[in-house]
């Protein structure tokens, strides 16, 4: 496994690569790497010649009041873990290759970007839809695989990529979930023993969601309602929203028709937690 610390080198390896008719699948990440991550690569190896993750804690899509210098960073073990996954390129640059002096231009994904998570987090999908755009330029893939945990993500990466005729397949796959429930995350390392056992209401208010709708319920306001009830029990979480929205342009639903993005977000002390679950068409 190459590992690639430069921005020239990273883009001029891509771009060779293309020449030579290589498929290049790519997954960026910010490390503190776990099996929701690996299930993106080990995707990226299986459909690709060659596959590239970048770990890049981005300071753009936090804001100063957020976890960004005490984010879980673990180089060492991250590498070895894209090793044992038999990773082809490891890119990891240093915030000052990412954003050298005079750096002065954002994407921006309008209206998508100040609903549900945005408003809480003003400026986020700003950075990360920068940075996103940052890399596919840099590592030239074939297609870029992200997950549905983060749904809201997912949905401006798809718009800015639509928006922007990017020449890249944008793929989205499943939440990768522990025995419990509760949806892997990187932040779940801050999490103490009780705060752990607490977070799982959020996935047994989705599943609670998922069976009234399986029952029947069509009522939009009715499921958000019993949801918040169930939660609002927990006296140690403090919701941040629940909604229901189309999962491409987070439009709320008033009706449950079409796909439907259920998406919540909870803090637990100091940890922000996210989760959701697509309901289909047909049944769940
Ligand atoms: P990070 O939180 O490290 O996540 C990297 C990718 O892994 C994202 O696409 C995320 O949705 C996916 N992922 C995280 N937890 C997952 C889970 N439990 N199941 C499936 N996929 C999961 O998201 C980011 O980094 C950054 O915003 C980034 C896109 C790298 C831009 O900085």
């Amino acid at each position: 496994m190459k590992v690639i610390c430069s921005v020239k080198k990273m883009q001029e390896m891509s771009l060779s690569l293309n020449r030579k008719g290589k498929t290049i699948g790519f997954v960026p990440t910010m490390g503190a790497l776990h099996k929701g991550h690996i299930s993106l690569i080990r995707r990226a190896s299986l459909d690709s010649d060659v596959t590239v993750v970048s770990i890049f804690v981005n300071p753009a899509q936090f804001s100063p009041s957020e976890d960004f210098k005490k984010y879980p960073r673990d180089f060492s073990r991250d590498k070895n873990i894209c090793k044992k996954e038999k990773v082809d390129v490891l890119f990891y640059p240093s915030a000052g290759q990412m954003y050298p002096p005079g750096y002065n231009t954002v994407v921006k994904v309008s209206q998508m970007d100040n609903t549900m998570c945005g408003k809480s987090r003003p400026g986020h999908f700003t950075g990360v839809a920068t940075v996103v755009l940052k890399l596919l330029n840099i590592t030239q893939p074939t297609t870029a695989y992200f997950g549905q945990k983060d749904a809201q993500q997912a949905a401006v990466i798809q718009r800015m990529s639509k928006d922007l005729n990017l020449p890249v397949r944008i793929k989205v796959l499943p939440i990768v979930r522990d025995n419990d429930g509760l949806a892997l995350s990187s932040r779940n390392s801050y999490l103490d023993k009780g705060q752990r056992q607490d977070a799982l209401i959020l996935y047994r208010a989705l599943m609670l969601a998922k069976n009234m709708i399986k029952g029947g319920e069509k009522d939009v306001k009715k499921i958000i309602r019993a949801m918040n009830t169930m939660i609002s029990g927990n006296k140690n979480i403090r919701l941040d929203y629940i909604v229901i929205v189309d999962p491409l342009n987070l439009k709320p639903k008033n009706i449950l028709s079409g796909n439907c993005l259920i998406a919540l977000a909870a803090w637990l002390g100091k940890t922000r937690l996210i989760d959701n679950i697509i309901v289909r068409n047909q049944g769940l």
